[in-house]
């Protein structure tokens, strides 16, 4: 099984605002609750691919109910430690007239030593059953930020591969763990490792550094609508980004991660790779709202990826 790891899974609170008035009294047409967090969307994303996820993390005891019913309605095998409290809440707030959504995202309530220890005993009852490792997001207060390193190295004892999607610190930390590849996008690249080149050419060197630099074999840029790149130590290749129907931005990241774990578990060339990862991404961002990439959707777009090599 592919075992995705989310340590600060939330309840996604979204509010539909005509023209949103701030510092004004606002009246909500339409109001939706998704319980969510990256792992929790890979897995979705790997299961509607035809893979075997397994979601694990933190969940919270007051209303993990919540979490365990999105999975359990779409069979996803999973077991997450409760600790105590309520899911934390992100709140986004979509402006109809203006097409843009705020967002006000909570950090999750403290998780305590023994919480933590629960986690960690948990995940090591789990993780020789895996054969991918997923870390990705956010973790709450009280998760150290070396906690992917921590998890990276036990896989690593098992000979099982790693995908780390995180930023700042989680990132940096956990890249000390030599994971088989991490997903950055052009926010994370820049805050992580300072780089502002924007020059594909110029990027793909910059991310090569960082390769050489932490010992590590794989990064997947993602870039938006400006598309993605991967590199290796020895070679690049990009994509530019698809003229795609954009009708829910949500989870094309996670998504993206998702394509990866297949393409990695398939001995994907680097190229191919890169197709998997963007045709992942592409069929989440043509479903509306927050559905998620399907199968058909993967293998429609697979061979419509143009994936040409960067000269490094
Ligand atoms: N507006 C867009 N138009 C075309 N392709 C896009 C667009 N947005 C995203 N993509 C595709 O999806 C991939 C992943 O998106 P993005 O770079 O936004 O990931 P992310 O920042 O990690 O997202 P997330 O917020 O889900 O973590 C991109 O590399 C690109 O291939
Ligand atoms: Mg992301």
């Amino acid at each position: 099984m592919i075992l995705t790891v989310t340590l600060n899974p939330c309840v996604d609170h979204t509010a539909e605002i005509d023209h949103l008035i701030p510092g004004g009294t606002n009246h909500v047409l339409t109001s939706r609750q998704d319980p969510s967090g990256k792992g929790v969307n890979v897995g979705i994303v790997l299961h509607q691919l035809g893979a075997n996820p397994f979601c694990t993390g933190i969940t919270r005891q007051g209303n993990a109910d919540l979490l365990d019913a999105v999975l359990d309605s779409r069979e996803i095998p999973h077991d997450f430690f409760p600790a105590a409290g309520q899911l934390r809440t992100n709140l986004k707030l979509f402006d109809r007239s203006r097409g843009v959504m705020t967002e006000c995202n909570e950090k999750g309530s403290p998780v305590t030593a023994e919480e933590l220890d629960g986690f960690l005993s948990l995940f090591a009852r789990l993780l020789p059953q895996a054969e991918l490792l997923v870390l990705s997001g956010s973790v709450p207060p009280g998760v150290p930020d070396d906690i992917y390193r921590t998890l990276s190295v036990s896989a690593q004892s098992f000979g099982i591969p790693v995908i780390l999607d995180a930023s700042g610190p989680l990132l940096r930390e956990g890249l000390l763990a030599h994971p088989t590849l991490i997903k950055p996008n052009l926010d994370e690249l820049r805050e992580a490792f300072g780089v502002t080149v924007s020059e594909k050419q110029k990027l793909a060197g910059a991310c090569r550094k960082i390769l050489q630099e932490y010992d590590l074999s794989c990064l997947c840029l993602s870039m938006g609508e400006q598309g993605a790149m991967l590199v290796t130590q020895t070679e690049a290749w990009e994509t530019p980004g698809s003229p795609v129907e954009v009708r829910g931005v949500q989870g094309a990241g996670d998504s993206m991660v998702a394509g990866l774990c297949l393409g990695l578990l398939h001995g994907d060339s680097p190229d191919k790779l890169l197709r998997a990862a963007v045709a992942a991404a592409q069929g989440s961002l043509e479903k509306p709202g927050t559905l998620l990439c399907e199968r058909s959707d993967f293998e429609r777009f697979l061979p419509q990826i143009p994936v040409q090599p960067i000269t490094l």
